[in-house]
């Protein structure tokens, strides 16, 4: 597939390389694509442009960027551009102030998650959760002594979500598929939870995994 990552931060290129990897053909985005040029020198099969570039050669993106900038890097990308593909949202809606105990702080409530406003904001586009509640060095190909790890994924769209079940497999997840868009009000806290062993105890190495 074509794959278009919004996001030059360590998820954005995590992803890409990742993609890459996996034989998909990949362009990454920033506001600044020169900011990549030694990135793209270590990782040669992977292109570059603005995030409308990216969107548009894309027939799936991937959404990494800061969440508070999340709107604005949709409408950068022109809504044309992304209406109508499936849009793995890996961002959290995490505010500018600092963590409380290692408790980081959400700019939304429980009863809104970002993928909702951002699901709002563009009807057409077909966000599918994803990636948020794991460390961006644990995101493709983990290995974990406790066998594969759970990536809970939600959605309104269900082919959206069938083709990132897809690419999860081939990423080496398990996935949990847990509905439409609202779940992502439960999915996005689990990176807070996530968190609190990283700036705490300095672990974050670790994954959810569903049991039955
Ligand atoms: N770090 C992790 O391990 C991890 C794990 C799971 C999920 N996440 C989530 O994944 C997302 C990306 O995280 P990250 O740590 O890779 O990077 P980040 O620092 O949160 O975000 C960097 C990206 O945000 C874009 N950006 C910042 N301000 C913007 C604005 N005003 N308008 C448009 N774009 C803007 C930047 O664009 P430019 O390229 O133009 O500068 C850059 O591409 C976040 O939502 C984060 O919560 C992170």
């Amino acid at each position: 597939m074509r794959i278009g990552v919004l996001g030059s931060g360590v998820v954005g290129k995590a992803l890409a390389a990742g993609f890459a990897g996996h034989q998909h053909e990949v362009m990454i985005g920033s506001r600044s694509p020169e900011k990549l040029v030694d990135w793209l020198r270590e990782n040669p099969g992977v292109g570059s442009g603005l995030f409308g570039d990216v969107a548009a050669f894309a027939d799936v993106i991937v959404l990494a960027v800061k969440g508070t900038a999340a709107n604005e890097a949709l409408a950068i990308a022109g809504e044309d551009n992304h209406a109508g593909k499936p849009v793995i949202d890996a961002t959290n809606p995490i505010a500018d102030e600092p963590p409380v105990n290692g408790v980081l702080k959400f700019f939304t409530s429980l009863d809104e998650s970002l993928m909702e406003q951002l699901q709002r904001q563009y009807p057409r586009t077909r966000f599918v959760k994803a990636f948020s509640s794991v460390s961006s060095a644990r995101m493709v190909n983990p290995h974990f002594e406790g066998g594969k790890p759970t990536m809970f994924i939600c959605g309104n769209d269900a082919t959206a979500k069938e083709v990132v079940t897809g690419i999860l497999g081939q990423f080496g997840w398990e996935t949990e598929d847990m509905g439409g868009v609202e779940a992502a009000r439960a999915i996005e806290p689990l990176c807070m939870l996530y968190c609190i062993p990283g700036f705490t105890r300095e672990q974050w190495t670790h994954a959810f995994k569903l049991l039955r």
